[in-house]
C-alpha cells in the first residue's frame, strides 16, 4: 500500500483485496460485545472536514476510536478557516499537534493531493471526498458490500456487472467506483442523461448507456446516485418529474433486476427523485448496510496505513479487555 489514499487508482488489485479481507476481520470485531482493539493506541487521527458530512465523518471517527486512536475532529465551520486561514496554515497546525493521519474532506478537487504532496505534514492523508473528484473509501465499502452479497463472488468481483445511475458529472463516488471496480475485474455501466456525464467519460474503463430499462435485467448491482443540486449552476434536466421518470428507480423497475441483484445508494438519498421510498425501504436496498460496512473498511484503511506489521485482530474480545485492564 502507498502511504496515502487519495484515489481509488492508488490501489493495486492486491492492495484492494487486502483492504477488503482486513475489513472482514474488522467486521467480526463489530459483532463482539467489546468492539475495541488496542491496535492504534497512542496514534492521532485528525478528521479535517471542510464540507458537510454525516456518514463519512461519523464513520471515520468510529473507525479510529475502535482502533483506540486519539481522534481530533476539525470542521471548517467555527474554525479559523472562516477567518481566512489557508489550507497550508491549517496543515502546519495539525502537524504541530502530531497528527499520524489526516482524513480530509474538501469542496475543492485536488485538496487531499496537495496536502499529501506538499511536505506540510508527515502523516498519511486519506481522501474522504474532494469536490467532484474522488471518494476512495466509499468505493471500497461499496465493493465490500457487493462482495458479501453477490453469490459466487470470489475475493475480487471478476465478471460482475454493476450499473451506476444518475448524476455522474458531480459524483466523486462514481469516479472512484469505476476505477476500483475495474481494478477488481467488474464490468461497469454508467447510466445518466448526457448532460450529467463528465467530459472525457468515454475514456473511463466502463460502458455508457442512456437507457436504464435496457441494462437492469443484466445487472448484479445497481447503484443509484443523488442529484447534487448544491454543485449545479445550471438546469441539467427539464423537471424533477422527468428525471425521476427516466432515471429514477421505482418498484416496477426494481422488479426487472435479476433475483440476486442488490440496490445500492451511498446516501444521502433524495427519496422520490433518484429512488422511491418503496425501493429505499425494500430488503434489496443495502444503503444502511453500506454505512455499517463503512466503519469496517475505514478501520482496515487506517490500520493498514498506520498499523505496521502487528496483526490487526488477535484472539477474542475477552483477551483484549483483560490486556487493557492489566496495563
Ligand atoms: C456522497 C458524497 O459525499 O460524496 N456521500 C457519501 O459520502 N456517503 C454522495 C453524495 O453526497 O451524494
Amino acid at each position: 500500500m502507498k502511504r496515502h489514499l487519495i484515489s481509488a487508482a492508488d490501489l493495486t488489485r492486491d492492495d484492494a483485496i487486502l483492504v477488503l479481507d482486513t475489513a472482514e476481520e474488522m467486521a467480526r470485531v463489530a459483532d463482539r460485545p467489546i468492539k475495541k482493539l488496542p491496535t492504534l493506541r497512542g496514534r492521532t487521527v485528525v478528521n479535517l472536514f471542510f464540507e458537510d458530512s454525516t456518514r463519512t465523518r461519523i464513520s471515520f471517527e468510529a473507525a479510529a476510536k475502535r482502533l483506540s486512536a486519539d481522534v481530533i475532529n476539525f470542521s471548517a465551520k467555527g474554525s479559523s478557516v472562516s477567518k481566512g486561514e489557508s489550507l497550508k496554515d491549517t496543515a502546519l497546525t495539525l502537524e504541530a499537534m502530531g497528527a499520524d493521519a489526516v482524513v480530509i474532506r474538501h469542496h475543492t478537487s485536488g485538496a487531499p493531493h496537495r496536502l499529501a504532496n506538499s511536505g506540510w505534514i508527515n502523516g498519511s492523508v486519506v481522501n474522504a471526498g474532494d469536490g467532484t473528484h474522488e471518494h476512495p473509501t466509499q468505493a471500497l465499502l461499496d465493493a465490500f458490500t457487493m462482495r458479501r452479497h453477490l453469490s459466487g463472488t470470489g475475493r475480487d468481483l471478476a465478471g460482475r456487472r454493476i450499473t451506476v445511475v444518475g448524476d455522474i458529472l458531480h459524483s466523486r463516488v462514481a469516479r472512484s467506483n469505476v476505477l476500483l471496480l475495474n481494478t477488481l475485474g467488474a464490468e461497469v455501466t454508467l447510466v445518466a442523461p448526457p448532460t450529467l456525464l463528465p467530459i472525457g467519460v468515454e475514456n473511463w474503463p466502463c460502458e455508457i448507456s442512456y437507457d436504464l430499462n435496457a441494462v437492469l435485467a443484466k445487472s448484479d448491482a445497481v447503484m443509484m446516485l443523488r442529484v447534487q443540486r448544491e454543485r449545479m449552476n445550471a438546469a441539467f434536466f427539464p423537471t424533477e418529474r422527468e428525471y425521476a421518470r427516466r432515471y429514477g428507480l421505482d418498484g416496477t423497475r426494481m422488479a426487472c433486476l435479476p433475483e440476486h441483484a442488490i440496490v445500492m445508494h451511498p446516501g444521502p438519498m433524495n427519496r422520490g427523485m433518484e429512488i422511491t421510498a418503496e425501493v429505499a425501504d425494500s430488503p434489496r436496498c443495502t444503503a444502511v448496510e453500506q454505512v455499517k460496512n463503512g466503519v469496517s473498511i475505514r478501520m482496515a484503511v487506517l490500520y493498514l496505513l498506520l498499523g505496521g506489521a502487528a496483526p490487526a485482530v488477535t484472539g477474542p474480545a475477552v483477551t483484549h479487555a483483560r490486556t487493557e485492564e492489566n496495563q
